[in-house]
């Protein structure tokens, strides 16, 4: 064996021979893992504050490793630093420039850590940053559905139930289902954020450590809101990166299912929203097209996210205790679903101010699907019909108007009557839009006036985040 090559290995000592070359490169993790680099960088700082108060390295010493440190930090930032896959990962990647830059006292920082819990505590550290970026994001989406919704409270659109027409609706009351999808996702996130902001360091490779370190210091430095309870766990587990994709895939399913809406609705058949140019790409073909390419990659990246989470799951299953090598490939997927998330929320809460509604074709749609049918059937019960012979009665009425080609509120009073005495004149007022959505003048329900309370609500929740 080469001496020289091996000797370059920060754990090189109980070697007899080089690593092979393929091997060095299949285990090295430095390629992604150098992402973790600002996080990596802090985690030493605080662990090297800690080292020096409890006397276990000297402030000269603490100081020389937090000055490099912070020379690092500015090579990497600035394109200068050299990552070597020699070095495996981003921990060896900067503790062996550390040592290269300020000599001894770099070779100290080590002490009382390993890469278990340094990897653990960088994980969570840029997860709890992701987190509020996402956080972030959220609330200007949320924002943008919330002043949609004010500017639509008397929209009417059709309500489908099986993607056809049911009942009548106002355009900011489906929007605000949208907003409602978007704060339990904010809630979910909120509550991960607990679980992931807790410090492993001081785990050590797995049993915790022989010098007398103070973990409550180097949670404070760092933020975290508590110290883990048990070096093991605290070394082993990603849960909490497995709740971050859970919480993260169905945040891209609410995202998906509104795509979906918003590409149905810019189709000529419905024609109900515009899609800002913006967003939007032309065919290399047809000179006519423009597609609403941005809901439908977002629709499809929904795919993606699900598969970081089966993948984490998988990658968790069936390890025994505590660290191994296994976990290495927890981040790729937890960094995708994290990109994933955030560029598709940024999409959205770009878009989502920009859409143009048509409301005359929302209305055109609602008039044509017999929406109120429901409302006759409740008239007919107020005049004293049990419920399922109003049912009956508003069927054979709905049949009349197919065949006639007219909406119910276009059927003559005198044929109304046929099918039912029960009907009078005022029976118009219930066919009408405007009256079928006022009817449901309840928390939850259509009604505008409902909405606009609904959407007041949202607003101050939202500001107080
Ligand atoms: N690159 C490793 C990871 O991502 C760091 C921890 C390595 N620990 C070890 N004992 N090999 O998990």
């Amino acid at each position: 064996m080469s001496n020289e090559t091996q000797n370059k290995k920060l754990w090189g000592g109980r070697f007899s021979e080089a690593t092979d070359a393929f091997v060095e490169a299949f285990t090295a993790s430095v390629d992604f893992d150098q992402r973790l680099y600002a996080q990596d960088i802090a985690g030493s700082k605080a662990h090297a504050g800690m080292l020096a108060r409890a006397k276990i390295i000297s402030k000269n010493e603490c100081q020389s490793i937090i000055q490099g440190l912070d020379e690092i930090q500015q090579e990497i930032e600035a394109g200068q630093f050299n990552w070597s896959v020699a070095l495996e990962d981003v921990h060896m990647n900067i503790e062996a420039r550390l040592t290269e830059k300020i000599g001894e006292a770099g070779k100290k920082l080590h002490t009382g850590r390993s890469r278990n819990d340094q990897v653990a505590t960088d994980i969570r550290l840029y997860l709890r940053q992701m987190i509020d970026l996402a956080l972030a994001e959220l609330k200007r989406l949320q924002q943008g559905l919330l002043s949609l919704a004010q500017q639509h409270t008397q929209t009417v659109m059709p309500g489908f139930t099986h993607l056809q027409v049911a009942q009548p609706v106002c355009f900011a009351h489906h929007v605000m289902a949208w907003f409602e999808m978007f704060e339990r996702d904010v809630q979910r996130l909120l509550d991960v954020r607990k679980r992931v902001n807790v410090l492993p360091l001081g785990a050590a490779a797995l049993a915790g450590t022989t010098y007398a370190i103070d973990r409550e210091y180097v949670a404070k430095e760092l933020g975290f809101a508590a110290v883990s309870e048990n070096s093991l766990d605290a070394v082993s587990d990603r849960d909490f990166a497995i709740e971050f994709c859970a919480a993260a895939a169905l945040c891209m399913t609410h995202l998906s299912r509104q795509s979906e809406e918003l590409i149905i609705w810019s189709s000529q058949q419905f024609g109900f929203i515009d899609l800002p140019d913006r967003f939007c790409t032309g065919s290399s073909i047809m000179p006519q097209k423009k597609n609403p390419d941005v809901p439908e990659l977002v629709r499809g990246k929904s795919g993606r996210v699900n598969g970081d989470l089966i993948a984490l799951l998988t990658l968790m299953k069936a390890q025994p205790l505590a660290y191994n090598k296994d976990n290495q490939e927890d981040k790729e997927p937890l960094f995708d679903a994290v990109d994933t998330l955030l560029g598709c929320l940024r999409a959205f809460a770009d878009m989502v101010p920009a859409l143009k509604v048509n409301a005359d074709a929302m209305r055109a749609a609602v008039s044509k699907g017999y929406a109120t049918a429901t409302d006759l059937a409740d008239y007919l019960v107020k005049k004293g019909i049990a419920f399922r012979d109003a049912h009956e009665i508003v069927g054979n009425a709905v049949a009349w108007c197919e065949k006639e080609s007219k909406d119910l509120s276009e059927a003559p009073l005198s044929v109304l009557q046929e099918f039912s005495s029960a009907i009078e004149k005022d029976v118009f007022n219930v066919l009408s839009l405007e009256g079928s959505l006022a009817a449901r003048d309840h928390i939850g329900g259509t009604a505008p006036r409902q909405v606009l309370a609904a959407i007041e609500r949202a607003k101050k929740s939202v500001a107080q985040r």
